[in-house]
């Protein structure tokens, strides 16, 4: 039999993704942090949080797998075997969900259901005044797969939208902005901000007090990209001046987040538990399992990872 593939997550048991594997790969040699016996014998690692310096000690390792499609929580390992090739999982089923978060809490601000909520509990009948879709500007950082998934739908729900990325990119229906000139006028032109930029040495700390001040006063704010990108003082400042009119945040600095953070009992933030787009080992399979075969085969891997950009 082929050399091992070794499930490294304490996320969940594995048999979800032996189950796929198999049935895409026929019989394999499977195993867990719990039963991965000779290290020698591992040839594949799908890899979730791996503890630092893991994936180093496999000495006959011949490709590693991203089972998410942020790729920060292998590249923070600073004895991350880099010569071997990096893969990631290219997740439809993922790339969905994520849009339905980012239109979720949108259209919740936009047509101002928290106000509406609040009336309620008031029993108060009492129509506010609205902002018209096409004059509600969506700004989504971030132009990858999930990205351009999202800002495809908000502008086929008529929001005037806009993406913004590192290096220059063209969406059907959405005006781009890119590198960091295009980034302050990216912000400047945008009512709702959605975050789905990879956690790199260039976005850590990007959402930082002149990046809230820089987009226009009453602005919402979505992440569901990486707590990192964000200064927490920053977004906590500009939310009690009013700037910035709420946020809907999905992940943090530190994950779980802290009982005694502010976020938990803030009036104008909405917590959820990196919840946004969970791997799904059905949807996100196909893909792991040709890279497989084309690593047995001696072919070219796709969805390679580049270590220096970071994603
Ligand atoms: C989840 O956060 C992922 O990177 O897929």
């Amino acid at each position: 039999m082929a050399g091992a593939i070794a499930y490294i997550s304490r996320d969940t048991d594995g048999v979800a993704w032996r189950k796929v594997l198999e049935a895409g790969l026929g019989p394999i040699d499977f195993r867990t942090l719990d039963t991965i016996g000779d290290k020698k014998d591992v040839e594949v690692a799908l890899a979730w949080k791996p503890a630092p310096g893991l994936l180093a000690t496999f000495p006959n390792l011949k490709m590693i797998v991203s089972l998410g499609m942020g790729v920060d929580h292998l590249l923070a390992d600073d004895k991350l075997p880099t010569q071997i090739p990096i893969t990631r999982i290219m997740d439809d089923g993922l790339v969905g969900q994520m849009s339905e978060y980012a239109i979720y809490w949108a259209l919740r601000h936009h047509r101002e259901i928290d106000t509406y909520a609040a009336s309620q509990r008031a029993k108060a009948w009492k129509p506010e005044d609205f902002v018209d879709t096409i004059h509600r500007r969506i700004g989504v950082m971030g132009l990858g797969s999930i990205g351009q998934d999202t800002a495809t739908k908000f502008a086929a729900l008529g929001f005037p939208t806009a993406g913004w990325s590192r290096t220059a990119k063209t969406v059907a229906n959405v005006e781009t902005f890119h590198g960091a000139d295009g980034f302050a006028k990216f912000l400047a032109r945008t009512d709702i901000l959605v975050d789905v930029l990879p956690l790199t040495r260039d976005t850590r700390g990007i959402m930082d007090a002149k990046a809230f001040a820089t987009l226009p006063k009453g602005a919402y704010f979505i992440n569901m990209a990486r707590g990192g990108h964000v200064v927490d003082e920053a977004l906590l400042a500009a939310l009690e001046s009013g700037h910035i009119s709420g946020a809907a945040l999905d992940v943090f600095n530190v994950e779980p987040l802290p009982a005694d953070h502010p976020y938990w009992t803030h009036p104008k933030v909405h917590v959820t538990p990196h919840i946004a787009g969970a791997t799904n080992p059905r949807t996100a399979s196909p893909g792991v399992v040709d890279n497989i075969k084309r690593l047995r085969a001696g072919q070219p891997l796709i969805h390679r990872v580049d270590p220096k950009t970071g994603y």
